[in-house]
């Protein structure tokens, strides 16, 4: 069956390959243990649950939901902003639910990008940055995110002609997949860069509850003059252990959230109202313990691979944010996929090549913190053991 052109233009998405690599081992009876995939181990919080239980028994979260999102997400998102980053929201105009951040980030390359535009992404980055701006036919350019700069791009390498023709700029910090936090000063230069240049600056706030020695993510919003050029898409898939339930806010702009609600009413029909009601219940002050307690967990597993790897001569950072350590790849393998290769073949331990994340990337590799400590400790003493 012949895709499209804008389809075949994209290279299968990662994720996609590696599970279907992983079900083949561990159907020949391979005992693999998964550090690739982002994906929570542990469960959604036990309130969050008995509050979804609620809203699905409650009769007015049956019907179709309204792309706008229920007033109950919004105001919890407007309050839960105010208490956590001093930032003002308007929950009519300035909150809008996504059913997650990555459907909000593809949908906002539809709603900004025609052919020829250009979308400034962090390289590496996740995927949708590069894979979302090919699949509306318009062009990714890759700020890379230098070890010695903090992984924070350098704005003024950006090529003139190519900021000319830029519409959107997708930022993330606390950084996949580089466990980076934001370099001081970068939001204040991308807020200047993009109101010259008429940029929707885009941050993807993924991770900001997710962070350790005591580190507060700031959100990009905070940044003076963030709201008139940008937004923030808030998801609490990480933070609150609710991938499965896509379940995010795009907060900011309220014209850039206007025109996302105008195309979003033309594809999906937004998200399920009982899951928006889980999402307002996850993000009260209540709820906090629940996320330190998390941290305090990925803290402990994040020390225990660091410390592995640092024992075994590895180099790495230790992150201060995020589910994942960025580690460099030993020397004597070619790329970072032969590395990835290597170790799935030999140890049966799967981690992430950092040129899957765009070419910068290279010569690094990714490990999730999202298994039990006994699984990670096995997993890193294989690759030591290699
Ligand atoms: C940086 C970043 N943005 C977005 C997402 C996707 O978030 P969601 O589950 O809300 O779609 C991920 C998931 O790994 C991520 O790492």
């Amino acid at each position: 069956m012949r895709s499209s052109r804008r389809l075949e233009r994209i290279p299968p998405y990662l994720f996609a390959e590696l599970e279907r690599k992983i079900a083949a081992r561990r159907a020949a009876g391979v005992d693999v243990i998964s550090l690739g995939i982002g994906d929570p181990d542990m469960p959604t919080f036990e309130p969050i649950v008995a509050a979804a239980q609620r809203a699905v028994a409650n009769p007015s979260t049956h019907s179709y939901p309204t792309n706008r999102g229920r007033r109950e997400f919004r105001e919890a998102v407007a309050a839960f902003y105010a208490r956590r980053f001093g930032v003002e929201l308007d929950p009519e105009t300035e909150v809008m639910p996504a059913i997650g951040a990555k459907e909000c980030i593809f949908n906002l390359n539809l709603a900004f990008l025609d052919p020829g535009d250009v979308a400034l992404a962090a390289d590496p980055g996740y995927p949708v940055y590069t894979g979302g701006p090919l699949l509306v036919g318009a062009e990714p350019v890759l700020m890379p995110l230098e070890p010695d700069r903090g992984f924070a791009p350098d704005l003024a390498a950006i090529p003139r002609e190519a900021l000319e023709r830029t519409r959107l700029l997708y930022l993330n910090y606390p950084n996949n997949p580089t466990g980076a936090i934001v370099a001081d000063g970068l939001f204040e230069r991308v807020v200047e860069l993009a109101a010259e240049h008429e940029i929707l600056a885009v941050h993807d706030n993924a991770y900001s509850e997710t962070t350790f020695d005591g580190y507060v993510a700031p959100s990009f919003l905070q940044t003076p003059g963030a709201k008139d050029v940008g937004v923030e898409v808030f998801s609490l898939s990480k933070g609150y252990n609710m991938t499965g339930w896509r379940c995010a806010a795009i907060v900011g702009n309220a014209g850039a959230i206007a025109q996302y609600w105008r195309l979003k009413s033309n594809i999906d029909s937004g998200l399920f109202e009982a899951v928006q009601l889980a999402g307002a219940a996850a993000l009260g002050p209540e709820l906090d313990v629940h996320v330190k307690g998390m941290n305090e967990i990925y803290q402990r597993r994040r020390d225990l691979v660091c410390d592995a790897l640092v024992q075994a001569g590895v180099e790495v950072r230790r992150p201060k944010g995020t589910i994942y350590v960025w580690a460099p790849v030993p020397a004597g393998f070619e790329s970072a996929a032969a590395y990835c290769e290597h170790v799935l073949e030999e140890a049966a331990v799967v981690v992430s090549p950092g040129d899957a994340y765009g070419p910068s990337g290279a010569g690094f590799f990714r490990i999730s913190l999202t298994a039990p400590d006994d699984r990670l400790l096995e997993a890193v003493e294989r690759l030591r053991s290699l």
